[in-house]
């Protein structure tokens, strides 16, 4: 009786634990480490805002956004050096790479998704912001970006959405992105969601067909609830998609889903009492969440076939993304407000754009 109850105590101690320490999976002597600091521009109107890590399957590189200062950048690891990739870039916000390489934004000041190539550039007439208070006004003349094409409009059956947050490519190349609603400075001043829920869409792999994946997203409490980070399991059969707010730990929720033939998605399970705005996931069955845990800022990384806590990555500011990349995928990127960090870990990237 005495030895159960030893061992009881031995077992709760290891799993408090683990809760606040790293997980498995990251050397207990590895560091985060501040890869760069992105500047206030004279044209934004409130600080960096770090987003959207996304691997490049081609080269390894992370791309990522600064969305109040509308520019998309390159963290290079060949030569470790951060450029700016596209500026203006529709205040892009998640992003992630689809099948073919290229390059899918939520791009977000026109509720748009956005496909953008990483090696063509072409002039265009300067991109004028939609709100002309908010953002920079740029020249009358043309510039050189990287070609893009809209290729979701920012409506749902004629209705203007919520606001594309965090998009997802699954392997027969459908697009998946949640569609919350955060009023935007750079807006039109007083636009509301036209749409009667905040929930899942699915852009169909030819691209001409845009679906609701979900009817309705909501909490466990029953209470409408906020997507926000998507990503699916490596086969594309699962997809986990976070509640931002909710009634779990730390404020959210996530959920699992099965992925249908026809792209519908069921069968919801609560995965994990957590939320995230972003999410990846490593090659050992392990998430990784922008999920702040005791409102201290870091990532939570949770088991994918318990939905338990595993363990805790702290970060000096609140991440929003994340990404396992370089050529190996063994070091994870993350964007957390003015900040672009690395971590190394023991493992790599479970999909090749995460
Ligand atoms: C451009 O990138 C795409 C996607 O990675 C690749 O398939 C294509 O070969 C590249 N083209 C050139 C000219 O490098």
């Amino acid at each position: 009786m005495r030895s159960t109850i030893l061992a009881c105590v031995v077992v709760l101690a290891h799993g408090a634990a683990a809760q606040s320490g790293l997980p498995p999976t990251i050397d207990s002597s590895a560091k985060v480490v501040k890869l760069a600091t992105l500047p206030k521009e004279s044209y934004t109107v409130d600080q960096p805002f770090t987003e959207g890590a996304t691997r490049d399957p081609a080269t390894g590189d992370v791309y990522f956004v600064d969305q109040n200062s509308n520019k998309i950048l390159k963290w290079s690891v060949s030569d470790k050096k951060l450029s700016l990739f596209m500026h203006p870039a529709g205040y892009a916000n998640g992003m992630t790479f689809d099948q073919n390489g290229k390059l899918i934004a939520c791009a977000d000041e026109r509720n748009q998704l956005w496909e953008i190539s990483t090696n063509v550039t072409k002039s265009v007439p300067y991109p004028q912001p939609l709100n002309p208070n908010v953002g920079d006004r740029g020249t009358s003349g043309n510039i050189v970006l990287p070609e893009y094409k809209v290729i979701m409009d920012g409506k749902y059956n004629g209705k203007l959405l919520g606001g594309p947050n965090d998009v997802w490519s699954l392997p027969d190349n459908s697009l998946y992105f949640t569609d919350p609603y955060w009023s935007r400075k750079w807006w039109s001043p007083g636009r509301q969601s036209q749409q009667d829920v905040n929930t899942v869409y699915r852009v169909s792999p030819d691209r001409k067909t845009l679906t609701r994946a979900l009817a309705t997203f909501l909490t466990s409490d029953g209470k409408p609830g906020s997507p926000n980070g998507i990503i699916s399991s490596p086969d594309g059969k699962t997809l986990y998609v976070a509640a931002y707010q909710g009634p779990g730990n730390g404020g959210g929720e996530t959920y699992a889903y099965d992925v249908g033939a026809n792209g519908v998605l069921s069968n919801r399970r609560l995965w994990a009492q957590f939320g995230s705005d972003g999410m990846t996931m490593d090659n050992q069955g392990n998430m990784y969440m922008c999920a702040p845990i005791n409102g201290k800022s870091g990532i939570t990384v949770v088991s994918i076939a318990t939905g338990k806590q595993v363990g805790y990555i702290p970060v000096p500011e609140t991440p929003a993304n994340l990404a396992f990349g370089g050529v190996d995928q063994s070091t994870l990127y993350i964007t957390a407000k003015t900040g672009f960090y690395s971590i190394q870990t023991k493992v790599k990237g479970g999909h090749p754009q995460k």
